[in-house]
């Protein structure tokens, strides 16, 4: 596969397969070793880049970034921070000067999130850094530095532009075209002199011999026809899932449809008394868009992931992959959202509860994908909790999601949502009938609090056991009936 894009500010042509990870290409096949492999799986933020699209400048991780998914793109590494003069650029000063850096390891990747956040106006230091890891040196002299070059003058060479488009090296048969051809033999010269045999596992490099298809389509349309033709391909959205698949579970994706060409997948509508959110908007978006809205629900999302996570990652890939402990589904079951499937020209839409049938068991036929989730529009309710061994970058143990209506201090509606205490996103409707009718204080809950032992049969795993997890779940029911306003936010003792 031929994919064109800016490194650093100049143009390159890579031929490689699409699922190599643009951390192994820059390392390997350019000798850029600047920009480090740490976790390997979207973690530490060791091998973080900055993109820039249509849609601005963003932070992102490069071991879990597919070089399929860049063609059009500029990308900007740690060697491309400094001015073309040497100068350094005003983040690596400050960190020089505020003494940010130890073994420095982690400093490349922290240097490029920081230029991204410098050149966006960023100045929630601590949220835009919460995916990069520091061993050594701690946070605050870090910290100190981000602060300092906040208002130095943004480098000319940083204001990257992507390559227009028609460019790009797409797919692009309408419905009934045939495909191109498979786009790329993986052979030992992709890997720059590289024994594939020898390198980091048996994965998908592996086989010197194997071709596959890739597809990058440009509307829905093209994409709906695609899949119906490839019902086995994988799709890739932001990768942030399947990333993993290829590092850590050394899997081969076979045909990869690449989702980050189809925009009108990722537009957000609002119409007919709802806000409809395409599956490809990231949690990024989600989250500025959601805001105003439903504010406890955006405050979760702060603490999805990190940004270089929320950067990559979907709505539409937080849905779809099933996840018993997705932070994304029980807040949209408890708003009440509406999923829009697609397969070929068909259309179908259910309640968002009913797609989770069972533990990696969706309401899914082969060559159906997601297209949207609508929200109702609503008066806000809803109070959004998340518990997690560590306060950002951490997956849920329990993620608990309220919409409760009152009226004169008595509960007269309720859709409440877990994740974490079932194989699936579920809604607690046992829980939900013994509140309404109940005021909503601590004596009030106490039903309901019994009732979630037959909503809900958690299982013990390494994040939280089943006996915790069901306490757990009592105590977010407390928490939403104490009088003071709960906050994700909030650390207490
Ligand atoms: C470091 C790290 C931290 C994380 N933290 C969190 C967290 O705090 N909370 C949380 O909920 N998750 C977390 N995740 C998981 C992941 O980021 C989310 O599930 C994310 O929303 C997945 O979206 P994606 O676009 O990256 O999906 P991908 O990885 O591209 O795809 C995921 C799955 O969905 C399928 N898919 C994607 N789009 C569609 C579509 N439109 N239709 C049908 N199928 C589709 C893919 O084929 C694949 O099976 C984390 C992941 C990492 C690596
Ligand atoms: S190497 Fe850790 S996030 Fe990429
Ligand atoms: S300086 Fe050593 S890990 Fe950060």
């Amino acid at each position: 596969m031929k994919v064109r894009f800016l490194l650093n500010g100049d143009p390159v042509e890579a031929d490689t397969a699409p699922t190599t990870t643009l951390l192994d290409w820059l390392r390997e096949s350019r000798g850029l070793t600047g920009t480090k492999e740490g976790c390997n799986e979207g973690d530490c933020g060791a091998c973080s880049v900055m993109l820039t699209d249509e849609d601005g400048a963003r932070a992102l991780n490069a071991c879990i970034l597919f070089m399929g998914q860049l063609d059009g793109h500029a990308v900007r590494t740690v060697e491309g921070l400094a001015a073309p003069d040497g100068t350094p650029h005003p983040v690596q000063q400050a960190m020089v000067d505020h003494h940010g850096s130890q073994c420095g390891f982690c400093t490349p990747g922290f240097v490029v999130t920081m230029a991204t956040a410098h050149l966006n106006g960023a100045t929630d230091h601590d949220d835009q850094l919460a995916g990069n890891l520091c061993r050594c040196t701690g946070y605050a002299p870090i910290i100190r530095a981000a602060k300092a070059a906040e208002s130095l003058p943004i480098p000319d060479h940083m204001r990257d532009a992507p390559l227009p488009a028609s460019s790009c090296a797409k797919y692009s048969g309408g419905p009934g075209a045939e495909p191109p051809a498979p786009s790329y033999a993986d052979t030992p010269a992709d890997w720059g002199g590289r024994d594939p045999l020898a390198g980091t596992g048996a994965d998908d490099r592996g086989d010197a011999t194997r071709t596959h298809a890739a597809y990058r389509p440009a509307s829905t349309d093209e994409l709906a026809s695609l899949y119906l033709d490839h019902p086995d391909a994988t799709l890739v959205a932001g990768a942030t899932d399947v990333g993993l698949w290829v590092t850590k579970g050394l899997r081969d994706l076979g045909t990869a449809i690449f989702l980050n060409g189809v925009t009108d997948l990722q537009r957000i509508e609002e119409s007919d008394g709802a806000l409809r959110i395409g599956a490809g908007v990231t949690l990024t978006r989600l989250r500025e868009v959601i805001a105003p809205r439903h504010p406890s629900f955006a405050e979760m999302l702060r603490r999805f992931g990190s940004t270089q996570v929320r950067n990559a990652g979907t709505i539409g890939g937080n849905i779809a992959n099933g996840s018993p402990i997705g932070d994304g589904p029980p807040a949209l079951i408890a708003l009440g959202a509406t999923l829009h499937l697609r397969r070929g020209n068909e259309r179908r839409e259910m309640p968002l509860e009913d797609f989770f049938i069972d533990y990696g068991k969706q309401d899914r036929q082969q060559g159906e994908f997601v297209e949207a989730v609508s929200i109702p529009d609503q008066p806000d309710r809803l109070s959004c909790q998340k518990l997690s061994k560590r306060f950002d970058q951490d997956i849920s143990a329990v993620c608990g999601c309220f919409n409760v209506t009152t009226e004169g201090g008595t509960v007269t509606a309720a859709r409440i949502a877990f994740g974490g205490m079932a194989g699936t996103p579920k809604r607690a409707r046992q829980t939900e009938a013994a509140l309404i009718g109940q005021p909503l204080t601590p004596e009030g809950v106490a039903a309901a609090q019994a009732a979630l032992e037959q909503d809900f049969t958690p299982l013990s795993d390494m994040r939280a056991s089943a006996r915790y997890r069901l306490e757990v779940a009592k105590g977010m029911l407390l928490r939403l009936a104490t009088a003071d306003e709960p906050s994700v936010l909030e650390v207490r003792a």
